[in-house]
């Protein structure tokens, strides 16, 4: 195991009917900006829980982020951050709406262009602080302090993270606010922790027992509540651990000390700026391809994961690993998302556009040992044709 420092400051409140008590903490003085997507919460209810919990404060409110926020929508709530001299963010949404959030308390009291904090790493030192309330369970934005945020007039989407200061300073879990995802949704969740567990599991083993077995516990989780999460929106048991798993899976505890991949998310990133496909849906594309394509730098990992998590223990060390893509493949297959590129109509015309993109954002040599090459993106993509 490598050392590690490990500080997650992110206050969570987990339950049903939770919203409710935001007012105790936030500041009585607080200039609130709310932040939130295309309207869903407006339909569901959530837009008045918070309305109705935060009576007592001085409120604003910027709506309008799209999923994978867009730079020049964010650009304006930055305007309205500085003209109403905003003192705290409340992003009340799924992942698009945090991320979103983060970048907008961040850019606020920079000074320069705000995209060089995503391209160029450029120092910053002053933030808003931000809190959440999440409303899909998926990205684990609401326990991290990191972000990916979209440019489509430079074709970008790029992460970026000042932890513990972009961290949320609270977040608000209530199950309840899943009953109106769409199938869709669902599936994506489902995939996008799975894949965050893999990340930070599939790598090579680094006598790390500790991580490996909450990364596994996070995994048999997603493959036992996954699929009822799928199936019954109204299953408030389901959801409590769907919703909980997905938190667990990218708050930094499984990373701790051990090596991480991420590569399955770089590509995934140029497949939704090239075709707009969903983040989750494009990690079910590439991650099968990964191990199939990378098994030798993940054998043992791999053989682990055939083992442990889905119980295989008959066969070749090849056949083990082969059923365990397969049995992943079906997993997902099971939440309704599909895993080949042919599902979006797409050919191998898509593949040479990716490692292109790649290319142009200096991500050459991806993965725990930087041998995602270029040439490999191309194979990996090719076994999902
Ligand atoms: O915009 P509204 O109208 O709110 O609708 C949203 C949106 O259309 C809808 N939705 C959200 N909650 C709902 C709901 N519909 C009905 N009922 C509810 N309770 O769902 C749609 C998708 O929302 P979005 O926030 O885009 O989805 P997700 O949470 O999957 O976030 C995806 C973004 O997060 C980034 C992705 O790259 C992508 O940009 N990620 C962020 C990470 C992080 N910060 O650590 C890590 C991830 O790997 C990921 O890259
Ligand atoms: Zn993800």
């Amino acid at each position: 195991m490598n050392n590690f420092t490990y500080h997650n400051p992110t206050k969570i409140i987990f339950g049903e009917g939770t919203i409710a008590t935001i007012s105790h903490e936030i500041p009585k003085d607080a200039r609130i900006l709310m932040t939130f997507g295309g309207g869903s919460i407006k339909e569901n209810g959530i837009y008045e829980q918070v309305k109705n919990a935060l009576k007592a404060f001085t409120l604003f409110e910027f709506g309008g982020i799209e999923a994978n926020p867009q730079y020049s929508t964010l650009m304006k709530a930055v305007d309205l951050c500085r003209t109403e001299n905003i003192s705290f963010i409340l992003a009340v949404g799924g992942g698009s709406v945090l991320d979103g959030s983060k970048f907008i308390a961040t850019a606020v009291f920079f000074e320069g262009e705000p995209w060089d904090i995503l391209e160029k790493n450029a120092k910053t030192s002053k933030f808003v602080p931000l809190a959440a309330v999440l409303t899909l369970p998926a990205t684990g934005s609401e326990m991290n302090g990191f972000a990916v945020i979209s440019r489509k007039e430079t074709g970008q989407k790029l992460a970026f993270g000042r932890p513990p200061f972009t961290n949320p300073k609270f977040s608000m879990l209530d199950p309840a606010v899943t009953k109106t995802l769409s199938p869709r949704q669902r599936g994506n969740g489902v995939v996008d922790a799975f894949i965050h567990t893999t990340e930070q599991y599939m790598t090579f083993p680094s006598n790390s027992p500790v991580q490996d077995r909450y990364a596994e516990a996070l995994l048999k989780t997603l493959i036992e509540v996954g699929p009822v999460y799928f199936t019954e929106p109204e299953n408030m048991e389901a959801a409590k651990n769907l919703m909980w798993a997905a938190t667990m899976a990218l708050n930094g505890i499984i990373s701790c000390g051990v090596p991480v991949d991420w590569a399955t998310h770089s590509i995934g990133h140029e497949l939704t700026v090239l075709q707009g496909i969903d983040h989750g849906r494009t990690l079910a594309i590439v991650w099968p391809g990964m191990m199939r394509v990378m098994r030798d730098t993940k054998r043992e990992k791999l053989l682990q994961f055939a083992c442990r998590v889905w119980g295989i223990t008959d066969g070749t060390d090849d056949e083990k690993i082969d059923t365990a893509i397969a049995k992943t493949e079906e997993f997902f297959h099971s939440v309704g998302v599909p895993t080949r590129l042919s599902d979006y109509q797409l050919g191998k015309e898509v593949i040479g556009k990716v490692v292109e993109n790649l290319k142009k954002n200096g991500f050459t040599a991806l993965g725990e040992k930087r041998l995602v090459t270029p040439e490999k993106v191309e194979e990996i993509l090719l076994d999902r044709l």
